[in-house]
């Protein structure tokens, strides 16, 4: 079928088309907390992006199809060279993740020889494949704290990169990345919602500006919320409304408030059920990295694995 005519069916025939695609395919869907109520609720799995690279290599199925933006399905590429993964929106990108290049980064390490690259998942294939390791919002100040080197080349949010100097005392050289989700939180939004839900506990991401997480009465990954909303009636999120929606609908006598109501991020919006069971029809679009770049940001991937709670890398 056309992408024109699923977009002319109804939700309840969308999700039993893409359930009957999910068996017949021997599919998984892995979802990541931004995507929309209606793709959460068909995925197999959601999480945050460290979750979704192990829940890619645990998966024991044919075709992988990673509900989320490019950087997440190359990841899941990366670490599974023998599995299909398949994005249904290509263009689903993500705009800080085009903020780092890897001519950029081999220019930054002759300035500073001697310092290790860090890369954040939110990066290109070709950025990590130039990185000594990578990290993500949930392991990035354990990474950085075990790495045996004073000097860090910390890729490309600068904003996670500050949390990450703020925690060690390492020298932490920071990139002039940004999500444009997390940046738009200020101060004046915690002092609002503060005044609009008294007492409530209000958790950020580490993608938010240094003056927000400084604030905050938690700072964690996507992943790491989830976990706090199973310990708090309450809480203000200061994250995509996608995560918010989740907590809610997951924990229905409980109330999780959006720190801001206008905290969409565009790009994981882009997917959506008439191209998620297009893409399962169809089988595409593939993501794959060529080999070189492949061998070598799977090393990056890898150590941060290792250097983290669960599946260690593609042979474990
Ligand atoms: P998490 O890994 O915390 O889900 O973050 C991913 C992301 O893109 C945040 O903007
Ligand atoms: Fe990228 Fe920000 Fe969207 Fe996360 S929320 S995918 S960092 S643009």
């Amino acid at each position: 079928m056309h992408l024109d005519e699923y977009a002319s069916l109804t939700m309840k025939e969308l999700s039993s088309i893409v359930e009957g695609f999910k068996k017949s395919k021997n599919a998984v869907i892995l979802g990541h907390n931004y995507q929309v109520p209606e793709v959460q609720v068909l995925a197999d799995y959601l999480g945050d992006s460290l979750r979704l690279a192990q829940l890619a290599m645990e998966a024991d199925a044919e075709l992988i199809v990673l509900c989320g933006v490019r950087f997440m399905a190359e990841s899941a590429a990366i670490l599974n060279p023998d599995k299909r993964v398949i994005i249904p929106s290509l263009e689903a990108g993500c705009p800080m993740a085009d903020m780092a290049t890897p001519e950029q980064v081999e220019a930054q390490r002759e300035e500073h020889p001697g310092a290790v690259v860090v890369s954040y998942v939110n990066t290109s294939a070709e950025v990590k494949a130039v990185s000594d390791v990578c990290c993500t919002s949930s392991n990035a100040v354990d990474v950085v704290k075990a790495i045996d080197a004073d000097e860090i080349i910390f890729v490309p949010d600068r904003n996670l990169g500050a949390y990450v100097a703020s925690k060690t005392s390492k020298r932490i050289i920071l990139w002039d990345g940004h999500c444009y989700v997390h940046s738009m939180f200020g101060p004046e939004d915690l002092e609002l919602a503060r005044g609009e839900h008294p007492g409530v506990r209000i958790v950020v991401h580490p993608e938010c500006p240094p003056d927000v997480v400084r604030e905050a009465d938690f700072v964690a990954s996507t992943g790491g919320m989830m976990k706090l909303a199973a310990e708090h009636d309450e809480l203000i999120v200061g994250t995509e409304i996608g995560l918010v929606e989740r907590m809610n609908r997951e924990y229905p006598d409980r109330n999780f408030y959006p720190l801001s109501a206008f905290a969409v991020c565009r790009n994981m919006k882009m997917t959506d059920l008439p191209r998620l069971a297009y893409a399962l029809e169809h089988e595409q679009y593939v993501v794959s990295v060529p080999e070189k770049t492949r061998v070598c940001a799977e090393r990056a991937l890898t150590r941060m694995l290792e250097m983290s709670p669960g599946p260690k890398g593609p042979s474990s």
